[in-house]
């Protein structure tokens, strides 16, 4: 068998799948060199190439209100922070299959985080477990849109609307997903992307908070920036809070305790520069995809996801079979194969059996047993828009046959 060095990785039979590749291309740097070339350097701090890529957010996204902050889990813990200004503490109900910060989002912020377990058909929540877990309490839903599946059903939003709780939407891993034609983001309360290197578009590090309603914006608008009033440009609420506190110079009043989450305007150059090629890059994952699970074998792997709306920069491969054995022959195939994984979908799979969790919590796992399958059963690997068929057949091939 030959073996060959491929972008400084060993591999055998010259096959090499990434999780990632040719994320932010020459393009991308040559926005950036002609940005710093000007003979006047530019602001470099959050300025107005940070506002010119929130605007084309928005209208990318049909939202009205656009934050960019320095990273999703800043969105994330943003988001947060700015509904316990607005609501007070409560419980927020979250999913143990997501990213960390979602849940450290929760816990910093003040809010007791309430679980509940997850379907195997969107990875989104386990609808009558979420029926139950609601309680007067109860702030916010806090969804997470798995790898490019929509998480969304009527059943979902009618529950929010019924019970007059507020929707947010994690998308940090689905950029373009759309639930009956509209884009995940835009259709909960608030919504949260990153754009970290591994993502549908990049700015390096970078995030968005995106809303309709315009107290949040404004609220957040304050705590991205230490929770400074004067980041607020609602002149009423802006006012109001500085007559409600006379002792203190208006340059320095802060609202609520935050942190520095401000992009920078070299990420919002890159962003201007990525977005452009968003769409058309999301035409060939989405093609990818389909193609790949309609080729999977069945019989060994879940095929039956919901993929109305699927817009993913990763293949999804979950074992039907509780088998360790299976599993550890999988790993050891793909690994040998030269092809990248990661094990647990989202975040490396149940939270809730991460050491930050077990130490302050006493957990039934019984309650959390699809998330347990994803965890121990479950991976992905990179989709990206210069993949070729030649290697999705070959992955396919190689899955299949294990
Ligand atoms: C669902 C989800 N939320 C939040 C984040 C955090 O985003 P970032 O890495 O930009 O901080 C991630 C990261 O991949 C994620 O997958």
């Amino acid at each position: 068998m030959e073996i060959i060095i491929t972008k400084n990785k060993t591999t055998m039979n010259n096959f090499y799948l990434p999780l990632m590749s040719d994320n932010i291309d020459k393009e991308d740097v040559n926005a950036l060199i002609d940005f710093l070339s000007q003979d006047q350097i530019p602001k470099l701090t959050n300025g107005p190439k940070v506002v010119e890529f929130e605007n084309k957010w928005g209208e990318w996204l049909g939202t009205k209100y656009n934050l960019m902050v320095n990273s999703g889990a800043s969105a994330n813990e943003l988001t947060m922070l700015a509904l316990n200004y607005i609501h007070g503490n409560g419980e927020i109900i979250i999913p143990p299959l997501t990213w960390i910060s979602d849940i450290s989002s929760v816990i910093f912020s003040g809010f007791k985080p309430v679980f509940c377990d997850i379907n195997l058909k969107n990875f989104s929540f386990d609808i009558e477990q979420l029926k139950q877990a609601i309680t007067p309490n109860t702030k916010a839903i806090f969804l997470t849109h798995v790898l490019g599946i929509n998480g969304l059903t009527d059943e979902l939003l009618q529950l929010c609307k019924e019970k007059n709780i507020l929707l947010i939407e994690d998308v940090c891993e689905s950029h373009g997903t759309t639930f009956k034609g509209q884009k995940v983001g835009s259709i909960g309360f608030a919504s949260n992307f990153s754009f970290y290197f591994a993502h549908h578009m990049s700015t390096i590090e970078g995030g968005m908070i995106c809303t309709n309603d315009e107290h949040f914006y404004q609220v957040c608008r304050a705590l991205r920036s230490h929770g400074m009033t004067r980041e607020i440009t609602n002149e009423d609420f802006k006012h109001k809070i500085i007559q409600e506190n006379p002792d203190l110079n208006p340059d320095f009043i802060f609202l609520h305790p935050a942190h520095n989450f401000r992009s920078t305007e070299l990420n919002a150059v890159i962003g201007l520069s990525q977005i452009k090629k968003l769409d058309s890059n999301n035409i060939h994952r989405v093609n990818n995809f389909k193609y790949f699970m309609e080729r999977l074998d069945s019989n060994k792997y879940h095929t039956d996801i919901e993929l109305e709306g699927q817009c993913n920069y990763a293949f999804i491969v979950v074992l039907k079979e509780n088998s360790f054995e299976k599993r550890n022959n999988v790993e050891s195939t793909l690994k040998e194969k030269g092809i990248e994984f990661r094990r647990g979908l989202s975040g490396g799979g149940n939270q809730l059996r991460q050491p930050y969790f077990k130490k302050n919590y006493n957990i039934n796992y019984d309650n959390f047993k699809n998330v347990d399958h994803i965890h121990n059963f479950s991976w992905y690997i990179g989709n990206y828009p210069t993949l070729e068929q030649e290697k999705i057949n070959t992955l396919i091939n190689i899955l299949n046959n294990i």
